[in-house]
């Protein structure tokens, strides 16, 4: 019987010729940078105050579809005010939010300054020490860290006609200078036939001085001559959404950023099932948008801060102890007590903030409900 496929043999070529697909889900992410027209800041006070609302009402009714994150570039650009760092699993969304914020009354006196799209995708290049903070390629997860640098980037097309051995070799060499600034955080994502350049980088830390050396070191290495393009580069300062809009001008519509952080909150989150922290066992969750490590010491739970106060390493990839009851930071060692957030040992120079925990019906549910403590790290 004849058959219009072909034999299997070529079948298998064929197959293995083809580019290996992830079937994890990748995210999109769009910068959206915006400038408000000054004509706003000459509208009555009761006007702004009820159009940032307004405004502020309409983002957050996407907070359950995307990922938001608003920030400041009042004082640091002249072109553009506000970026809304957006990270989903469909781009739909970001088009359905950016139609709705256009319909709002302060929307029709926002101007896009500038705006990038892009993908997660993983490297094709191997990474054989994983960076600090390295985290699945696939998921972005940004921290709470205070700034934002974001800028477009283009390789010369000199660099893809370079072996990928010798492109290995550039990349280790980078990776290598990458080391040596902990504190920032690098979210690599690409845009290759999505938008005008091929990678979006977005490098969070709490550290600008930390950023612009490693900027400064990474022009020595041999991959720098293969840049083609790298700016504009923005700095962001990562706020809330009503406090970005404020710092924006005009009346003040919302509570100053210190009364809100530091306000215990009586919310109750639910993180994950008892199973799925065995004793032995660590993860990261989210309450209240704050990164928490939680852990299982021997049946006994505990809820941390993630992010070392040091230079915000990761204590949920730290060293836990059980008999001590502690962790150590995995990338400068400072040792902090699982029970009460204090530091104990190293060269961190305050203690984080720890949770309560409980167990409800199989649930592990995290709250704020800790009593105050004499000393670092306990929120006052
Ligand atoms: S980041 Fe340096 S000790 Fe934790």
């Amino acid at each position: 019987m004849s058959s219009s496929r072909p034999p299997s043999s070529i079948r298998r070529e064929a197959s293995s010729a083809a580019p290996e697909r992830d079937l994890t889900k990748r995210q999109y992410l769009r910068f959206a940078f915006y400038r408000l027209d000054p004509l706003w800041r000459r509208l009555p006070a009761e006007e702004q105050i009820s159009h940032k609302r307004e405004l502020v009402e309409t983002i957050m009714s996407f907070k359950r579809r995307m990922l938001l994150r608003p920030y400041s570039l009042m004082g640091t650009r002249a072109d553009a005010e506000l970026l809304l760092w957006q990270i989903s699993e469909s781009p739909t969304v970001f088009q359905e939010l950016a139609t709705a914020i256009a319909r709002t009354s302060m929307g029709g006196y926002l101007q896009i300054a500038y705006s990038y799209f892009s993908q997660t995708k993983r490297s094709i290049y191997e990474i054989r020490r994983p960076l600090n903070g390295h985290q699945d390629q696939l998921i972005v997860e940004p921290t709470d860290a205070k700034y934002l640098f974001v800028y477009p980037f283009v390789k010369t097309r000199d660099w893809y006609q370079m072996s990928l051995p010798a492109r290995q070799g550039m990349i280790d060499e980078h990776i290598e200078v990458g080391r040596r600034y902990p504190s920032v955080k690098l979210n690599t994502t690409y845009c290759f036939g999505l938008d005008d350049y091929e990678f979006i980088v977005a490098f969070e830390t709490d550290e600008p001085s930390d950023f612009l050396d490693l900027v400064q070191d990474l022009r020595e290495t041999e991959a720098s001559r293969y840049t083609k393009q790298d700016t504009p580069l923005f700095t962001c300062l990562s706020m809330r959404l009503g406090e970005a809009l404020d710092a924006l001008g005009g009346a003040m519509a919302f509570e100053p950023v210190e009364t809100v952080e530091h306000a215990i909150s009586d919310a109750v989150t639910d993180v994950c099932s008892l199973d799925e922290l065995p004793p032995g066992s660590t993860r990261v969750v989210y309450h209240e948008g704050r990164q928490v490590a939680l852990f299982n010491v021997g049946g006994q739970l505990y809820a941390i801060e993630n992010r070392c106060p040091h230079a915000r390493g990761p204590l949920s990839e730290g060293s836990v102890s059980d008999s001590e009851c502690t962790v150590v930071c995995p990338w400068h060692y400072a040792k902090f007590d699982l029970k009460s957030g204090r530091v104990v040992d190293g060269i961190a120079s305050s203690g984080v903030e720890r949770y309560a925990v409980s167990v409800v019906d199989g649930v592990i549910q995290i709250s704020d409900a800790v009593p105050a403590m004499a000393g670092n790290g306990i929120k006052s």
